[in-house]
């Protein structure tokens, strides 16, 4: 990597930690009205949208990590433009928990540079492998954006409607990946990026 390409990775690295993200799409649900929720259950919503806003953290940095290792230029654009989509989620989440009052993971920082290194190692393993994580990483945030739509209160239709959107855009970005030759995750790889989230969902949830 040449020093001036350090230097723009590096930046955008930094920027998806600090900086406030943008989005292009208006922030679904924006027109709907906030519920008013109990205490208790206004600070559960705030630890799944912190859990929700860490993981678009993660999965900024594994894009970034597969698209710098990626060999071949479509693979690239694609995980550069996923990437950019993802950049919404990051808006989204961020707004929905500073409308909550709650705050954003403080391991964000951690958990960037320890999803950056394993997009590098899947990126380095050939494009068929590092898309059969991605798409495997997309279909595992299904499911649990799954999960958050069963615990999320039935009134706080704002939450829901951006877990839903994100949702749709996760299982198109799965698509993506098999469209570009994903090849399918041995079992046991499939279990062990499961325990992995849990624990990190675990940790994003508290702090
Ligand atoms: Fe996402
Ligand atoms: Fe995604």
């Amino acid at each position: 990597m040449s020093p001036d390409q350090l230097i723009v990775e590096f930046d955008r690295a930094l920027r998806t930690i600090l900086a406030p993200a943008r989005s292009m799409r208006p922030l679904p649900g924006a027109a709907l009205p906030d519920a008013e929720l109990p205490a208790a259950q206004r600070s559960h919503v705030a630890g799944l949208m912190r859990v929700n806003h860490c993981g678009e953290i993660c999965a900024q940095a594994l894009y970034q990590g597969q698209a710098l290792t990626s060999r071949d230029p479509t693979i690239h654009d694609a995980l550069r433009s996923a990437a950019d989509e993802e950049t919404e989620h990051l808006a989204w989440t961020e707004r929905r928990i500073a409308e909550l009052g709650g705050r954003k993971s403080f391991l964000n920082p951690l958990w960037y540079l320890g999803s950056l290194s394993l997009g590098l190692v899947a990126g380095a393993l050939g494009d068929k492998w590092s898309l059969g994580f991605l798409a495997e990483t997309e279909r595992q945030v299904e499911a649990h954006l799954n999960g958050h739509l069963r615990s999320l209160p039935e009134d706080d239709r704002r939450s829901r409607a951006i877990v839903d959107q994100m949702r749709l855009d996760e299982i198109q970005h799965a698509e993506t990946a098999v469209r570009y030759g994903a090849a399918e995750l041995p079992s046991p790889a499939k279990v062990a990026m499961k325990v992995m989230a849990k624990v990190m969902t675990g940790v994003a949830y508290r702090f």
